[in-house]
C-alpha cells in the first residue's frame, strides 16, 4: 500500500509561499509552527527533517508524518514540506526515532538520498533500498527485498551479528569498512554507518544502513601498503647488507691477524719436527700438527681473497701455459681417483698471450678443475679446452667432467660462501673463484646435466678491457 500524501507546502522562515497540495478543505491563514505546534524553528533549517506530529484543522485531528527537504534557488533556500497520513501508512515501515520522539517514514528517508541506503531487518533479509543503492549493487528494489541469495556475504555473518548486540545495548556505532555483494557476486568494500530502528515499545526491530562504496580508496590503499612492504624489504636487506659488510671487514682482519701466529706456528713446529727424527710417534703427531696449521691457513687464504682484501696484480701471461701447470699440479690428485685430465689446446701459443692476475688466476683454474676430478666417476676423463675468441677477443678456458653434474637449485647456490655438498669440503673455492673472476671483470658459466656431467667456461676479458682496468687500479693507489 502507498503511503497516502495529504499535503505539500513551500514555504520559506515558517511562511507558507504556496500550498501545492491540502487535502483538508480550504488551506488556513496560519503561520506553520501554529499549524504544527510541536514542530520548532530550528527544524526546519536542517535539512530532511522526519517528524511525527498532529494536525488539527476544521475540528479534525489526524496523526500525520512531516517530512521537510530544502530546495534551493540560487542564494535561496525555500523548503518543501510534504505530509502523510500516518494512519494510512505500512506498520513495517512506520519506526520509532527515539531521537525525535516520534514515528518515521522510511520510504521518505531514503527517497531523494545521494547515499546508498538500505533498511534491513534483524535477520539481515532487505525491506527497503534507495535508487543510489539499486545503483551501487545492481539490484533492483524487488529483487533485493525477494533474494533468497544474501546481500551480506557469507564470512562476514558474525559481524553482522556483533554490529547488532552493540545496537541493541544502545551503544552508537562508528561506520565499519566492510564487504556487501553485487547482484552479480562481485565484493565491494564499503564503509557503512547503522543506525538503529526501535518499535513502539523501543526494542530494536531494523537497521538503517548508509553504504558508501569505498573500492577505489581501498584499491589505493592496497597499492600503498604495497609499496611500502616492499620498501621495508628493501631497507631490511640494505641494513642487513651494510650489517654483512661490517661484520665481513671485521672477519678479514681477523683472518688476516691469525695468519701471523700461524706462521710461527707452523716454522717452530717444523724446527721441532726435524729433531724428533729418532720418535716416529711423535714425529707423526708433529706432521698431523703441520698439515692442519697449514690447511687452516689455506682456509684463510681463501677467506682473505673472498673479502677481496687482495688486490689483482694483471700481468701479461700465456692463459694456456698457467693451464698446462695447473693440470700438473693436480696430477696426484687425478691419479688417486683414477681420472684422466686432457688439455686441448685452440689457436696458437701466441694468441694465449693475455692481461690478468697469474696467481689469481691459477687458482681459480685449481678449484674448478679439481672439482671436476672430484665430481668425476672412477676412470672418468675431465677435458680442459683453452682458446681464445676471435670475434669477443676473450680469452676462455672450459672444464668438461661426465661426472655428478648438479640439480637447478644447486647451480644457483654456486659461488655462496660455504654451499658445499662434500663432506669435508668447505665451500669456499667457488666463492673465490668467482670473486676474482669478477675482479678481472670476466664471468663464469655453468651446464650441467645431474649424472651426465658439468661443464664451466670462464671467460676473461680482452687486452685492452684489462690494460684499461689496470690503468684505472694504478691510478687509484
Ligand atoms: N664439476 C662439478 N660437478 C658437480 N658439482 C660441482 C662441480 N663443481 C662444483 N660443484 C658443486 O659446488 C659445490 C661448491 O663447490 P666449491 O668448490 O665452492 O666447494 P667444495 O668443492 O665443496 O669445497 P672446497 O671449498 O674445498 O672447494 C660443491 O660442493 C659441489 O656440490
Ligand atoms: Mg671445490
Amino acid at each position: 500500500m502507498k503511503n497516502k500524501l495529504i499535503g505539500i507546502l513551500l514555504y520559506k522562515d515558517d511562511v507558507i509561499l504556496d500550498v501545492l497540495r491540502w487535502d483538508f478543505g480550504p488551506w488556513p491563514d496560519v503561520a506553520l509552527t501554529t499549524l504544527f505546534p510541536d514542530i520548532t524553528h530550528a527544524i526546519w533549517q536542517k535539512d530532511a527533517i522526519i517528524v511525527s506530529s498532529s494536525l488539527v484543522t476544521n475540528g479534525l485531528i489526524k496523526d500525520v508524518l512531516i517530512v521537510t527537504s530544502p530546495i534551493r534557488f540560487s542564494d535561496q533556500i525555500v523548503s518543501q514540506v510534504k505530509i502523510y497520513d500516518k494512519s494510512s501508512m505500512q506498520q513495517e515501515k512506520l519506526v520509532y526515532l527515539p531521537s525525535l520522539g516520534g514515528s518515521i517514514d522510511m520510504d521518505a528517508i531514503l527517497m531523494d538520498n545521494v547515499e546508498a541506503m538500505c533498511v534491513h531487518r534483524l535477520d539481515g533479509s532487505i525491506l527497503i533500498v534507495n535508487a543510489a543503492f539499486e545503483r551501487m549493487f545492481d539490484w533492483t528494489a524487488d529483487e533485493i527485498t525477494h533474494a533468497s541469495t544474501s546481500f551480506i556475504p557469507e564470512s562476514l555473518k558474525e559481524q553482522w551479528h556483533d554490529c547488532l548486540s552493540l545496537l541493541q545495548a544502545g551503544i552508537t556505532m562508528p561506520s565499519i569498512e566492510t564487504s556487501r555483494s553485487r547482484r552479480d557476486g562481485r565484493m565491494l568494500d564499503v564503509r557503512l554507518a547503522m543506525a538503529p530502528i526501535m518499535d513502539d515499545q523501543a526494542q530494536l526491530f531494523a537497521v538503517l544502513c548508509f553504504l558508501r562504496d569505498i573500492t577505489p580508496i581501498k584499491r589505493l590503499e592496497q597499492n600503498f601498503s604495497k609499496s611500502v612492504a616492499e620498501l621495508r624489504v628493501a631497507e631490511k636487506k640494505l641494513r642487513e647488507k651494510d650489517k654483512l659488510s661490517i661484520v665481513g671487514t671485521m672477519a678479514a682482519g681477523m683472518a688476516h691477524e691469525i695468519r701471523n701466529p700461524l706462521t710461527s706456528i707452523q716454522g717452530f713446529v717444523q724446527l721441532i719436527a726435524d729433531r724428533l727424527q729418532d720418535d716416529p710417534v711423535l714425529l707423526r703427531y708433529v706432521h698431523i700438527v703441520i698439515d692442519e696449521v697449514k690447511r687452516a691457513n689455506h682456509l684463510l687464504v681463501d677467506f682473505l681473497q673472498l673479502s677481496r682484501m687482495r688486490p689483482i696484480n694483471v700481468i701479461e701471461s700465456s692463459l694456456s701455459e698457467v693451464v698446462n701447470d695447473v693440470v700438473t699440479s693436480l696430477e696426484f690428485i687425478a691419479k688417486e681417483k683414477n681420472v684422466r685430465v686432457e688439455v686441448v689446446v685452440e689457436g696458437t701459443q701466441e694468441a694465449h698471450r693475455m692481461l690478468f692476475d697469474e696467481n689469481q688466476i691459477k687458482q681459480v683454474l685449481h678449484n674448478i678443475i679439481k672439482n671436476a676430478i672430484e665430481a668425476s666417476f672412477h676412470a672418468g676423463i675431465v677435458t680442459v679446452i683453452v682458446g681464445k675468441d676471435y670475434l669477443s677477443h676473450e680469452g676462455y678456458v672450459e672444464v668438461i667432467d661426465q661426472g655428478d653434474g648438479m640439480k637447478r637449485e644447486d647451480i644457483d647456490r654456486l659461488g655462496i660462501p660455504f654451499f658445499s655438498t662434500k663432506k669435508g669440503g668447505t665451500g669456499l673455492g667457488l666463492s673465490v673463484s668467482y670473486s676474482i673472476i669478477q675482479a678481472h671483470q670476466g664471468r663464469i658459466e655453468v651446464d650441467s646435466t645431474v649424472k651426465k656431467g658439468t661443464k664451466f667456461r670462464i671467460c676473461l676479458p680482452d687486452k685492452e678491457k684489462l690494460q684499461a682496468m689496470k690503468t684505472r687500479q694504478d691510478a687509484d693507489t
